[in-house]
């Protein structure tokens, strides 16, 4: 076996599938967008079999691009969209509702009553997360009380609750495998992170039974056999892990301390804390960074909703851009002397702030404000929030300390002139490996470690490779006035406190 690893990346707007050859590099890849449905304002639903269809798709491309036949792959990693809830029939496969994804606010009002009677300790103690819609668990509940006759059938063990990984993986195996890994079970706001299952005291107060639930596996480990109708060949599913446990895994980030940040539709900051729980007093997330071998390791989280999706806007909203790779350049023709400051709370503002209900704002309009400077404006809005939530992590770990080098991947870091304004706004390092799939790869690599065909996690680690570093080259006192501008415009944009 020449160590060909099938990697599916199932996230938020499109499904990816990669072929990685032995030695780790791509040797064919498929992509397909698949529609986002938006039934009212601040509702987000997708369908799983268009889903699904998407998964067959881009898999098939990718054999046919690699020039490969499914029997010469060795295993399958899935990474996914977190958070994304799904439910189906357990006898015929078929979904009783599309699926609720993580940008969802519907059960905004649900998490606020749920606060007031004073649980989100309890919620926070157990799972790491904070009482918001994000989550899955609000999302499965909110399916059962509303889906007519979902509760009665779930008690009855007629359905089943899965994030993507799980559904796929099911389906995959024709309704063999009903499993899931530990990361993505970190993000269902029912899943106990210290003892490892499934809690049952949360599943009551959500009233979800836990007949419905999958087994939670390591990261690495026998997740079925996907069936030979699919491809032409039965191929060992043997590594999973959500997109941003993923990438934190492509990116080698396994020793404590390490943080990568991955900037897609939104941006997510992980950093390595191993295998102590540490939990937050600055509103990140504890979650679960990988379990290989039954051995839990734990990160803190910040996620931001709007990174890549600020540059959208530049293109879609405000047409100041026809092609999102322009907005470097258009930034590095603004003003300096102009201080523009947008804040892109589209959706509300995520961590270290947790304001559902802000919207974004821009600050600082002259008569000579121009393209250019709102261009500016977006991206560095997106190194501000980076280096809000680092200040966070540092906050909460100290052993995150000084000489901490932040290794970035996702679309947005392809632009030089981003990644040195990150640089130089957090004052501290930032790389860009060579590897930009870094999702994918990660995923790749637990099914290839697993398979026994790639390398181990020491070697795997040592051949993560740096193309660029970023050094800070900003004053610091330019720097110290400008971060001063973006917190006096965060402040006047939440809508609490
Ligand atoms: O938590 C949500 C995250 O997993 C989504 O990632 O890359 O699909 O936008 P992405």
């Amino acid at each position: 076996m020449a160590g060909y690893i099938l990697a599916i990346d199932q996230g938020t707007t499109s499904t990816r599938a990669i072929v990685f050859d032995g030695n780790m590099q791509v040797a064919g890849s498929g992509q397909k967008e698949f529609p986002q449905i938006f039934p009212r304002s601040g509702w987000v639903e997708h369908d799983p079999e268009q889903i699904w269809d998407s998964v067959l798709w881009t898999v098939r491309k990718a054999l046919k691009e690699a020039g490969l036949e499914a029997s010469q792959i060795a295993a399958i990693g899935i990474t996914n969209q977190r958070e994304t809830a799904v439910v189906w029939e357990r006898d015929s496969g078929k979904p009783i509702h599309n699926a609720i994804v993580w940008q969802d606010r519907r059960t905004a009002s649900f998490c606020e009553k749920l606060k007031a009677r004073g649980l989100e300790k309890q919620f926070s103690k157990k799972t790491g997360l904070l009482l918001d819609p994000y989550f899955s668990g609000t999302k499965l509940s909110w399916l059962l009380s509303n889906v007519k006759g979902a509760k009665k059938r779930a008690a009855k063990g007629e359905l089943c609750f899965g994030t993507i990984d799980t559904f796929l993986i099911w389906r995959l195996t024709g309704g063999k495998s009903f499993v899931t890994d530990a990361t993505n079970a970190s993000r269902t706001l029912i899943y106990n992170i210290s003892k490892n299952r499934w809690d049952e005291d949360l599943l009551d107060i959500l009233d979800i039974p836990a007949v419905m639930l999958p087994e939670v596996k390591d990261c690495a480990d026998d997740f079925g056999i996907c069936d030979e109708a699919h491809f032409g060949a039965a191929i060992p599913i043997l590594g999973v892990a959500g997109d941003q446990q993923a990438a934190t895994i492509g990116q080698a980030c396994f020793e404590p301390g390490m943080i990568k940040s991955t900037y897609g539709t939104g941006c997510f900051a992980v950093l390595n804390i191993g295998k102590d729980i540490v939990r937050s007093k600055n509103r990140l997330l504890t979650t679960i960074a990988y379990r290989l071998d039954g051995e839990t390791t734990y990160a803190l989280e910040g996620s931001i909703f709007i990174a890549g999706a600020a540059v959208q806007w530049l293109r879609d909203g405000i047409k100041v851009i026809d092609k999102a790779s322009k907005s470097g350049d258009l930034a590095g023709q603004a003003d300096p002397n102009q201080d523009v400051y947008l804040v892109p709370a589209f959706t509300g503002m995520g961590a270290p702030h947790w304001d559902a209900e802000a919207r974004g704002a821009i600050f600082g309009l002259t008569r000579a404000t121009g393209p250019a400077e709102f261009a500016r404006a977006a991206l560095e809005a997106v190194c501000y929030q980076t280096r809000d939530l680092l200040e966070a992590m540092h906050r909460d770990w100290k052993n995150a300390g000084e000489g901490t080098v932040l290794r970035v991947d996702g679309g947005m870091v392809v632009s030089d002139w981003t990644m040195q304004r990150l640089s130089d706004l957090l004052d501290a390092p930032v790389d860009r490996p060579t590897i930009l799939e870094t999702t994918a790869l990660g995923a790749a690599w637990l099914a290839g470690s697993k398979a026994g065909v790639w390398p181990d996690r020491k070697t795997f680690a040592k051949s993560w490779a740096r193309e660029r570093r970023f050094e800070p080259a900003m004053e610091e006192k330019t720097r110290r006035v400008k971060i001063k501008g973006w917190k006096d415009a965060v402040r006047r944009t939440l809508t609490k406190g």
